[in-house]
Order: C-alpha cells, then structure tokens, then sequence
C-alpha cells in the first residue's frame, strides 16, 4: 500500500529511514532476524513482516532499546520492534495514551494498535480523562499547555517537522520524559521510511537489474509548493536551471501536473521521463530527511539529488549508492556538469539503481513500540530538563550549505514559530 505523500498524514511516521549502511558496503545484520538469513516461508516471518503468523518473541532485546549510546545513527527500531517486556500479559493491564487535541484521522481507542498487529496492544489513544492517563502524547501545538503532569505519567513529545518549523518548547519546562522525532538520538525514532538490507546480500551486485534510463528524455524534476524555505533552495534550482533543464512543477514554477488520485499521475510522469528529482527539504537540518527521498524520488525509480541533512545522515538513511548530496559539489555548475555526464552515459546512471533487490523499506510500527515500552516495568527514568535546548541546540541546523561554518544557525538564532 502507497499513500500519497502528506506531511501531517500521520501514517507517514509508520513506515518508516534506514540507518544500517555505513560509508562503505558494510552491512550490518546483527539486529535482523534469522528470517533473513534462511529466506525462510512468510510464516516464520518476524511478526511485523507481512503474512507472518509467528507468536513468540525474544524477550531479551540485545541492544538497549532506551539509548542510542555513541553510535549517532542507532536507531534501536529493530530491537524495540522486537521488545516484549517479562512481565506483559495479553490480559495486562490498558495503558491510556492521552493525546491533546486528537490526532487527525487516527482513531482514538486500541485500534491503532491492534491494526499493526503490535505484540504488544494493549494500549488506547484517548482524548478523555488527562489525569488518568498513563501518558501524554505532546505534539506540535500547545494543546497541552493547560496540563499539569500527574506523578507517574510519561509525557512524550512527538515531532515531524523540522526545529526551523515546530512551535517553541520552553512550556514543557522539565515534562518531557520520551521524545519521538525523526532524530535518531530520540528515544522512539520515527523516521519516514527505513531501508533494511536483506540479511543474505552482502555487497551491492555489480549491476543494477534492467535500464533506468530507458525512455527517459528529460533531465531534471521538482515537485514543490513552499517557495520561501528558508534554506534558499528555490535560490539554488534556480541557479541549477541556467546549466541544466530543471522542470518546476507547482506554485513555484511553470510546470503543471494534475494530480489525479493520490497523486498517480504526477508520479507516473517522474517514473516514465525524468532522470533525476530534486529531493530538497523545507530546511537543512541533522537527520531531517522526509518523503521527498523516498516517496518521490527512490520509490519513482529516479534519482534524488538532496538538500536538506549532512551528507552523512543520507549515508545512513538511504539505500547505498541511492542519491547525489549537493554539497558534493562546490557549486550548482559542477552538480549540473555530473548530471549532464550521468545522462551521457546509461552504464554511470545505472549504478544509482544497484541497490533494488538488496533489501527492503520496512512498517518501523510506531505504535507499537511505543506501546511496548511504556509496558516495560524496568523503563530506566529518562526525562528532558530543557527539551527546547535540545531540540534547537547548536548548530543543529544551517541556513545554506553545512560545509560553510557561516551558514551555520547557532541556537539562539534559531526562529520558532509561537
Ligand atoms: C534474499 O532474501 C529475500 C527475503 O528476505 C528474498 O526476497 C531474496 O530473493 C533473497 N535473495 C537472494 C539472492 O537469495
Ligand atoms: C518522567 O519525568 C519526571 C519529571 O518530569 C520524572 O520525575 C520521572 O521520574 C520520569 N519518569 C520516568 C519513568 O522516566
Ligand atoms: C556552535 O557550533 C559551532 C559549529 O559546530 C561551533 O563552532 C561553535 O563553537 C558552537 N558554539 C557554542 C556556543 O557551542
């Protein structure tokens, strides 16, 4: 099932950004389960895989789900994935989840939980009864401003957009137990998409399976709608388009595109005649890397030239040899060179496309996990004293490139919206 990308679409958030391919071709596989290893029948599946029918699970998670340690890019999803506290029981005890506000179109009540088919379920999003609740889930909206947090409670605080377009957070005082974030030094990482190697491919192959540029006859596309990012990336298509074709679809451009349903149209017209899609975000912040990867550019089979995390946040995120970072390049001139060269030459473009077949984009089960911890009895205490020092702190983001310290934000010039 593909929805059509929409940030405040909550579904987004459950699917979700790899973090297991480091600079080389180096997989790591310890956290996958064997399933991968034997390729063995749907049915001895981990659970959250599709058609599994498997029940039991290891209750020994053997990697600490509730830190990330000295690896920045330890996500702990597969683990926390696979985390069924001792003491859980599928008769134990509802634990009440109250969100302020609601959350728009997910349905309050056990549903959620039971719908992803969570090993641990036994949980309910409510908008009833705050002092009860065995916790608050905060997000983007001071709905729960007027709460006083009741002793016990674990509040979490759950963030899509990046610290350049998320209200301010010094209201939270010291509240904020658990973040949810597609940082992965929160504590319930909630990336986009998360590609998973397959456990029994141990290098990329040599190439990739059929011709991507095949009946492709334009160069560059971009899909957007916000032309005042605060990252200047209109700026930079813009000088991008004095040396290469770059087609702007939107508000921003000349381009059109109706987009049928769920925007079917728009991506067939992407698969079928261009070459590359500029994935660039609203802002450049660490790890702040969306659906403008994976749903637009990798999952339409072109190739994402991106603006938005370091480079080394693409690395771990994005399937290997899957992207081109601006800041290779000194400027748009050169990126505009390579591209002209890549659309020379059909064999250099193909290698963008080797990494098909070598694993998969996996459900993270957002839900779930969090469901999963806030049963576990031996939760460590974990709580923020300043959530908004951490969530803007220094040089968590830059106004332009990351390699030019200028461009830098350092924390207190960070705007928030109020
Ligand atoms: C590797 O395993 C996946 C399933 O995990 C399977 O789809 C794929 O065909 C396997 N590839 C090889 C080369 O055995
Ligand atoms: C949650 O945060 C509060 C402070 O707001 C703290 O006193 C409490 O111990 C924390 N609980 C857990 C389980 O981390
Ligand atoms: C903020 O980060 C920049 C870049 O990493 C660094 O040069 C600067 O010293 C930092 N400032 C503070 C106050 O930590």
């Amino acid at each position: 099932m593909r929805i059509h990308p929409r940030k405040t679409v909550s579904y987004l958030l459950l699917s979700v950004g790899g973090i297991l391919f480091l600079a080389t071709i180096n997989w790591k596989t310890e956290q996958l389960d064997a399933f991968d290893v034997q390729n063995g029948s749907p049915s001895d599946a981990p659970w959250w895989r599709e058609g599994s029918s498997r029940i039991g699970e290891s209750r020994s998670p053997p990697i600490n789900i509730w830190h990330s340690g000295t690896d920045r890019y330890s996500d702990r999803i597969l683990a926390q994935m696979a985390h069924v506290p001792t003491d859980y029981t599928p008769s134990s005890p509802m634990k009440y989840i109250f969100v302020p506000g609601g959350i728009w179109d997910t349905p309050m009540g056990q549903s959620k939980f039971v719908e992803q088919r969570c090993r641990v379920d036994r949980c309910a999003l409510t908008i009833h009864q705050p002092t009860r609740a065995d916790a608050v889930l905060v997000q983007n909206s001071k709905d729960a401003a007027w709460m006083k947090k009741q002793p016990g409670q674990i509040w979490i605080l759950w963030l899509l957009e990046s610290p350049m377009n998320s209200i301010g957070l010094t209201w939270l005082q010291d509240n904020i137990n658990w973040t949810a974030s597609y940082r992965a030094d929160s504590t319930i990482v909630t990336p986009y998409e998360k590609f998973v190697p397959h456990a029994n491919v141990s290098r990329l192959p040599g190439q990739a399976m059929g011709n991507f540029a095949d009946g492709k006859t334009k160069l560059v596309a971009w899909f957007v709608s916000n032309c005042n990012a605060g990252n200047r990336r209109l700026e930079y298509a813009r000088e991008l388009r004095r040396y290469v074709s770059v087609d702007i679809y939107g508000s921003c451009g000349d381009h059109r595109c109706a987009r049928g349903s769920h925007g079917k149209r728009c991506d067939t017209l992407l698969r079928k005649d261009y070459k590359f899609y500029l994935s660039f975000e609203n802002s450049n912040c660490e790890y702040y890397i969306t659906e403008k990867l994976f749903w637009n550019a990798l999952f339409n089979d072109v190739v994402p030239i991106v603006m938005g995390g370091r480079k080394s946040d693409y690395l771990a995120a994005a399937p290997p040899h899957s992207f081109i970072h601006v800041e290779d390049f000194r400027s748009a001139s050169q990126l505009a060179d390579y591209l002209l060269k890549l659309d020379q030459d059909d064999r250099l473009y193909n290698q963008y496309f080797r990494w098909k077949s070598t694993g998969s984009f996996i459900n993270t089960k957002f839900w779930c996990r969090m469901c999963a911890m806030l049963h576990d009895d031996n939760k460590p205490v974990i709580w923020f004293r300043d959530v908004e020092r951490w969530w803007r702190r220094n040089a968590t983001c830059t106004r332009d490139r990351w390699d030019r310290a200028a461009d830098i934000v350092p924390s207190w010039k960070m705007s928030v919206i109020q």
